[in-house]
């Protein structure tokens, strides 16, 4: 059976009894499986320590596959679903996704909640868990998040190709991005600070370095170790993984400081340094690591919580990379 199906006919029914009862649309809540998984919480935070324990770039991982589920479809675990071999090709296909890491990790969750609580915990939930742990395991600010999303019986690579961001956009492109997602200005600038974790391939790097844009000055010596790094203008191989800042396993605010000194790995993350409306509050970040955590957390949970199914608009998945079977 497919899982990157869509169901209409079972899609439409339940729209159409929400309608007609006048359902509201339903919010998370803190204490979502307060009574259904009460050790949800705890059990992610000691799989997230152990994969992370023998694998340090694995928090980097997490935080971006929050990122790249909730842009596509919002925050539904869409990015998870395999091709079914007949309608929708999975997500990862798109070229937007590459470099995109450890997706069967939450399945390795999911199946760790599913002897403890079967059926309760959504994969879209497992994933801006596991991306928090991320954040806080790695020497972040300890975030609380609403639960209760849904994951959804479609995914949508075209959709990945669109709204998934390219390394070089501006800060006039990236704005709208976050403000759709009811961040302002500050949260905007501390939502990219998730670039303190991990790097990026040559592939993504490469255009800056070789065909700048005037005005997209680096720091000459670290555009010479890019170039040691990336020495071709297409890259040879896939391999090379570059850091995103001075301390990739970390998360503090080296990266507003590494793009101050015009060592930012990507053209977003440059011109976030340049932009007038920008730099300032860079800056303050540079210089005010618990000014950072505070706008980070409130855009975290933007982040997480915009655009979310619940309730009959989606499903728990059994297995996080395929849609649950129906009976029709
Ligand atoms: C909106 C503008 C953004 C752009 C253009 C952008 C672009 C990129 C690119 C090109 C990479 C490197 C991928 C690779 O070569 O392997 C990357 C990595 C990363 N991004 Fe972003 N990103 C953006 C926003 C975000 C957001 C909002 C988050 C999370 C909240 C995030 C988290 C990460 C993390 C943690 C990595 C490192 C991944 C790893 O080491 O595996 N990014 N980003
Ligand atoms: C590297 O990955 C990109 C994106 O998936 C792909 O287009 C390219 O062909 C790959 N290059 C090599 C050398 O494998």
């Amino acid at each position: 059976m497919g899982s990157c199906s869509a169901f209409f006919l079972v899609a439409a029914l339940l729209v159409t009894v929400e309608v007609s009862i006048g359902v509201k649309e339903a919010q998370l809540a803190y204490d979502y499986y307060k009574h259904s998984c009460p050790s949800l919480e705890a059990i992610v935070k000691k799989e997230i320590l152990s994969i992370s324990f023998l694998d340090a770039s694995a928090p980097a991982a997490f935080l971006r596959l929050l990122f790249h589920d909730c842009q596509v479809q919002g925050c539904d675990a869409s990015i998870l679903l395999d091709y079914d071999g007949l309608t929708h090709d999975s997500e990862m296909v798109s070229s937007k996704n590459f470099g995109v890491r450890h997706r069967e990790k939450i399945q390795r969750i999911k199946t760790t909640l599913e002897a403890v609580c079967p059926g309760q915990v959504s994969c879209a939930d497992i994933i801006a868990l596991a991306a928090r742990e991320a954040v806080s395991v790695s020497g972040g600010p300890q975030i609380q998040i609403p639960l209760g999303r849904k994951d959804s019986t479609t995914c949508n690579h075209q959709q990945a190709n669109t709204h998934l961001p390219s390394s070089g956009i501006t800060v006039d492109q990236l704005l709208p991005i976050f403000s759709s997602k009811g961040m302002n200005l500050l949260e905007s600038v501390a939502i990219l600070g998730a670039h303190t974790l991990g790097g990026g391939h040559c592939i993504n790097i490469v255009d800056r370095l070789y065909d700048p844009h005037p005005g997209d000055e680096m720091n000459e010596g670290y555009q010479q170790l890019l170039k040691l790094a990336c020495p071709t203008r297409t890259p040879l191989t896939n391999l090379t993984v570059v850091p995103n800042d001075l301390t990739p396993v970390v998360f503090d605010n080296q990266y507003y400081r590494n793009i101050l000194m015009g060592k930012g790995l990507f053209g977003v993350d440059s011109s976030l340094s340049r932009d007038p409306r920008t730099a300032a509050i860079v800056h303050k970040f540079a210089y005010d690591k618990n000014y950072f955590f505070q706008a980070f957390s409130s855009a975290f949970v933007k982040l997480s919580s915009t655009n979310v199914l619940t309730n009959a608009k989606g499903e728990v998945r059994r297995i996080c990379n395929h849609v649950n079977k129906r009976n029709l």
